[in-house]
Parts: structure tokens; sequence; C-alpha cells
């Protein structure tokens, strides 16, 4: 039997998975201010040091860089402006490379600094959805994600390595690459993930910070080592905890193969493109464009018949934004907005799949009739 609905939208929030669950649980008896020197704080700051080290280890950084953040937004925003902060006073070129289909929080991050005086440069973005490398120009920062959240691109290695080259500092959005991909060896001086694309709780989030002149952005506290002021959410951040020792790349190939499986289904549906399909892309999110019918109709149309997806378009008042990443591949206006982002995650299954692509011909068909 099939369960009552069917969840693929993992990359806008994963459903708390069982280890999060039962930790949470268990610490909701730790009320203590982890930063109070009495039995009831040291739990909390046993419960919360616990977490850290999970989220090190599953970033394979040391458990002295992580700050723990309110989840990627701030991370993206810490890193970047800690970053430029310390490209400022190395005296490094004040010019910052990006790409046009970053997550609003980091192209918000790097908006930042073109208001301090940063000059921004956009990375072309091939038809794939494949970032440039930057060329030979001065550079001081770089701003990119690793796995892109609406096509599961990956960001290619001769990126980052032309950024090094350049002696740019460097921060990585890991948001959507954490438990896909082993990050250990990603040459990232700042690098962003959150909790609750992992099976963790929404509200907590980490920042690896390589550089340890780089904080404080916010005074007023000795949290985090200084650098980020404030009493810990401990209740999400051991979520979190939990949900990064769950957390497995290598269980990752088999949801990929998964989705390879429902896009080849998805693909052999007249009038379908695959966004991103050229790339190299981290697998399990599939970004199909529908010919002639409005995403939008499609994933009301499956959440009526019990499938969560999304659009990955922003909508504002009843309007329908194209996604800034499809318009960032060359797609128009019209084109980007027949979009459905499918994203898998580790209690997918093919039966699940399966009765996706059964719905998806006569939705699709009255979608196009619309
Ligand atoms: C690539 C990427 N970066 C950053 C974020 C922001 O993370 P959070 O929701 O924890 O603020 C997201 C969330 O969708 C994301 O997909």
């Amino acid at each position: 039997m099939l369960p009552r609905r069917i969840y693929l939208d993992w990359n806008a929030t994963a459903p708390l998975c069982a280890a999060a669950r039962s930790a949470i649980e268990r610490a909701l008896a730790a009320y203590g201010n982890p930063s109070s020197l009495h039995a009831e704080g040291r739990a909390a700051r046993d419960l919360v040091e616990r977490a850290r080290h999970a989220v090190a280890t599953l970033v394979g950084r040391p458990r002295e860089q992580i700050v723990l953040t309110s989840g990627g937004t701030e991370a993206n925003q810490l890193g970047v402006l800690a970053l430029a902060g310390a490209a400022e006073r190395r005296g490094l070129p004040r010019i910052a490379a990006t790409s046009p289909i970053e997550h609003p929080s980091l192209r918000g991050a790097v908006a930042a600094l073109a208001a301090r005086g940063w000059t921004v440069r956009e990375l072309p973005v091939a038809p794939t959805g494949e970032i440039t490398p930057p060329g030979d120009g001065p550079l001081g920062l770089v701003a990119l994600a690793l796995v892109n959240h609406e096509l599961g691109t990956v960001l290619p290695d001769a990126v980052l390595a032309a950024a090094r080259a350049a002696g740019a500092l460097i921060h990585v959005d890991a948001v959507q690459a954490a438990g896909k991909r082993a990050l250990a060896e990603v040459p990232a001086d700042a690098l962003a993930i959150s909790g609750h694309k992992l099976g963790g709780p929404q509200g907590a989030g980490a920042l690896a910070l390589a550089l340890d002149d780089a904080l404080p952005l916010i005074d007023g506290g000795h949290q985090e080592r200084g650098r980020r002021p404030g009493t810990e959410n401990t209740l999400g951040i051991v979520g979190f905890g939990a949900a990064a020792a769950d957390a497995d790349p290598a269980d990752w190939p088999r949801v990929a193969a998964l989705g390879a499986r429902f896009e080849a289904g998805l693909a052999a549906l007249p009038g379908v493109r695959i966004h991103g399909a050229g790339a190299t892309r981290a697998g399990g999110t599939i970004n199909a464009g529908f010919a002639g019918a409005l995403g939008e109709s499609i994933a009301i149309a499956l959440d009526l018949a019990g499938v969560a997806v999304s659009t990955g378009a922003a909508c504002t008042s009843g309007s329908v934004r194209p996604s800034p990443v499809l318009l960032g591949l060359g797609l128009t206006p019209a084109a980007a907005r027949e979009a459905v982002r499918f994203s898998l995650g580790r209690t997918t299954t093919a039966g699940e799949l399966d009765h996706v692509l059964a719905l998806l011909p006569a939705i699709v068909a009255r979608a196009r009739g619309a």
C-alpha cells in the first residue's frame, strides 16, 4: 500500500529523520542554558558539543571551525561577510565572483558586498547549468554553491581551483550538497550547511570557518567563541547533530539511481525536457519542463493527488515569477514557468516514483488544456 502522501520536495525541507526526532525528544529534559556552570547548564552544553562534533565530522573539518547558526541563510551571510572582511584586511582586490543561479541567500550576501564598495562579477553559466571558471583577472572572493538547489548540478572542480589559483578566498554554499557528497576535500575557507535539508529541524545550521581572524560580525556575547553571540538553540542543534550523524553520502548513489530511473520515465513523456541534464549532477533532483503547461498548475494538481513537489519559482501575491535559476540558463520566462522540481531523499521509494509517473500524463494533459 502506498502512503497517503508522497513527498518529493526534499530540497525545500527533508522530513524529520527518526534519529533527530528521538534525540530532540530526549533533549527536551535538558532545559539548562549551555553557558551556565551548574549541572543543568553542563548537560545542555554537552548536547551542543556532541552535535558540533557530528556536524564537524559530516563536513570533514575540525570542530573548532564550526559556528552554529540559525540555518543556511545565516551561514551564507556570515561566511561571505567574514571572508570579505578578511580579504579587505589582507589587501586582496575588492572583487567578488558568484553566479546568477545561486540561492537567494547567497545572492543577498554578495549583494551586501556590492553595497560596501565591492565589484561583483557573475561567472557565465552554460545552458546546461555548468558554471564557467573565473579567468585570470584579480579576485578577492568567490561565493558559489557546490550543488544547485533547483537543478542539482554540481560545481565543476575547475571553478574552485581557478579561484584558488587567483588567490581568492572561497565561500561554498554546501546546503544542497551535505549528505549527498563528501565535503572534506572541498577547498573552501567558509562552508555553509543547513540542518533541515538533512532531516534535522528547521532553524539550525552551521558555518565551517577556516579563518580565525574573520569574525565576530555581531558583538554582544561569548557564544560560539564570540563568533556568533546568542543563547544556543539547543533543541534545534541537537536535532541537527543527530541528522548530521545519520547522514551518509555513501548511501546517496542509491537515491540518485532511483532519481535516474524516474527521470528516464519523465523524459519519455511527450514534450518534457530535463533542465541541467547536460551537466554533472548530484542526483535526486530532477527539474523538468512540461512544454505548454504551467509548472504551477502541475504542482497544484499533484498536491491534490497526494504528491508534494515544487516549481522552484518565487510566488509573490498570487503571481508566479519565473525562476531566476532557469532564466540564468537562458530559458525564456514562459519556458521557465513550465518547470517542476522533483527532489528525492533517503526514504523515497521506487513505488512512490512509479505512482507519480502514472499520475502525470493525465495531469499534464489537463494543465496543457487549461
Ligand atoms: C543552496 C541553498 N542555500 C541556502 C539555503 C538556505 O538555507 P536555510 O533554509 O536553512 O536558511 C537553501 C535553502 O533552500 C539552499 O537550497
